[in-house]
């Protein structure tokens, strides 16, 4: 697949910390990666994540959000100039457009800190919770217009303990989370 296809040129869009941008960076240097990270991007100019993709010398950009229009026309530009076939959302906490999904025409993968159907959008885990939920997880996806709702291309499950808060419930998602977006990659990937 490797040899036949080369890698994937894929930039990576974070808010913030950028945990899961770690392990995709990680992921992105072992032998075996079906991708290059050529770009990460930030609407946050203190997403600590920014700081880990210049130790990494990976071409890192901060794009301020003032409006939606010009923050996708600016994606679009930068997308093109550095010939990204993927764009994986990591911790990324603004909505694309359709129009942008569409003018990008190429796969958009999300991670989303829940077993999507169930507890789109934010706060999952005390929503979780707070429903006796016996089970949570992780789940990536493909991004449609409409929010967490894409093709699911493959999700974790955990057991929701009595024990556990909110907090440490979304310590152990992220830590599915890690393993999870490189083995969604790879599935994504080889399954044309
Ligand atoms: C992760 O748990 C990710 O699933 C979630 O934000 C966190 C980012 O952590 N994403 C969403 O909630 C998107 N709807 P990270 O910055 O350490 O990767």
């Amino acid at each position: 697949m490797e040899k036949l296809f080369g890698k994937k040129n894929t930039a990576v869009f974070i808010s913030g910390r950028g945990s899961n941008l770690r392990s995709l960076i990680k992921y992105s240097k072992t032998k075996r990666s079906l991708i290059r990270i050529v770009l990460v991007i930030s609407d946050n100019s203190r997403a600590r994540g920014l700081k880990y993709a210049k130790k990494n010398k990976i071409n890192n950009i901060f794009i301020k959000y003032s409006n939606r229009r010009s923050f996708e026309n600016r994606l679009l530009h930068l997308l093109k100039r550095n010939k990204v076939d993927i764009i994986c959302l990591a911790g990324f906490m603004k909505i694309l457009s359709g129009s942008f999904i569409k003018k990008f025409y190429k796969p958009i993968l999300n991670i989303h800190p829940s077993l999507l159907p169930k507890y789109k959008g934010l706060n999952t885990h005390n929503r979780a919770i707070e429903n006796k939920e016996k089970y949570s997880g992780a789940t990536v996806h493909i991004v449609n217009e409409k929010l967490d709702s894409g093709k699911i291309i493959l999700q974790k499950k955990i057991k929701i303990l009595k024990s556990d808060s909110g907090k440490s419930l979304q310590k152990k998602v992220l830590k599915i989370e890690h393993a999870l977006y490189p083995k969604a990659i790879v599935r994504l990937l080889t399954s044309y």
